[in-house]
Order: structure tokens, then C-alpha cells, then sequence
């Protein structure tokens, strides 16, 4: 068994029959392993003794857990209350149609995550968006495009 799989492992036993223990557990798995895997969710509900489903409804009720392998670049879009009022939402739209994904979920590429956030910190700039560990303020749809595909070119290049 490889490091992160014992990892995660562990993680499991740790909580073994404590079902309260469900987002911690999945909080920890992901903080280990990046993503919350099939195998690793289906490990989990036979150790905490709950339907897998269950767990499975814990991940989409919470946008930071993921199910999918992370993207090697992670785009946030702001749904925080001052970039909604300043259209967020038309931005949140021109990422998804661009890049092919919902919130929470990676390009098939692998080189995007994509995730609604709320609030970056950058509220007097509203709307804004942060791609890996920059934040961009004042943004807009056909803006963001643009910035996707120089991180596409570069990334490609
Ligand atoms: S609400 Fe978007 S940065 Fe604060």
C-alpha cells in the first residue's frame, strides 16, 4: 500500500464507527489525498456504518469537498454577496460555458478546477475571481475568458 493510500487509510480507522465524524473525516481524506475518491467514500461509509449515499450528499452540499482529482490550475468565481450584486453570476456563466464544468468539478484536461467561493476578500473590486493564489478584481465575462486562455496557452506551451 502506497503513503497516501495508507494515509487515508488511517484516516479511516480513526473514525471507525463514529457516524458525527462524517465531514471531518471527508475534510481530512480530502486535505490528504486532494479529492474524496470512490474507493475512499465507499471505505468511509462502511467504517462509520452510514450509507454511502449519505456521504455522497455531505460532498454536494459542501462546495469545498471535491469527488474529482484536482485541476492543475484552481479558478474561483466570487459568490459573495458585493461581486453577486455586481455580477458575478455573468462571470460564473462565461467560466462554466468556456471551460466545460459545473462547480466542483475539473476540465477533462485535468488543467482546471472550477469552484463558486464566497467572498476573496476583494470586495471593494467586485466582482472578482482568483485563479490559483492570485486574486482579479473588477472582472468581467469576456475579461476572464481572455485570462483562462493565457493560462491555456501557457499552460500548453
Ligand atoms: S464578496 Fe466577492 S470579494 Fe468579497
Amino acid at each position: 500500500m502506497e503513503v497516501l493510500e495508507q494515509n487515508v487509510a488511517d484516516i479511516i480507522a480513526r473514525h471507525k464507527s463514529r457516524p458525527e465524524m462524517a465531514l471531518v473525516a471527508l475534510q481530512e481524506i480530502q486535505s490528504t489525498a486532494g479529492y474524496i475518491s470512490a474507493l475512499s467514500r465507499s471505505s468511509l461509509a462502511i467504517a462509520l456504518g452510514v450509507p454511502e449515499g449519505e456521504l455522497q450528499g455531505v460532498i454536494s452540499f459542501y462546495s469545498e469537498l471535491r469527488s474529482t482529482p484536482p485541476g492543475l490550475h484552481r479558478v474561483c468565481v466570487c459568490n459573495g454577496d458585493s461581486c453577486v450584486a455586481t455580477g458575478s453570476h455573468h462571470i460564473a456563466a462565461s467560466v462554466e460555458t468556456h471551460l466545460g464544468v459545473s462547480p466542483s468539478q475539473t476540465t477533462l484536461d485535468g488543467q482546471f478546477s472550477y469552484e463558486r467561493v464566497y467572498c476573496l476578500g476583494n470586495c471593494a473590486l467586485s466582482p472578482s475571481i482568483a485563479i490559483d493564489e492570485e486574486v482579479y478584481g473588477r472582472c468581467n465575462p469576456d475579461g476572464v475568458v481572455q485570462q483562462l486562455e493565457r493560462f491555456q496557452r501557457t499552460t500548453d506551451a
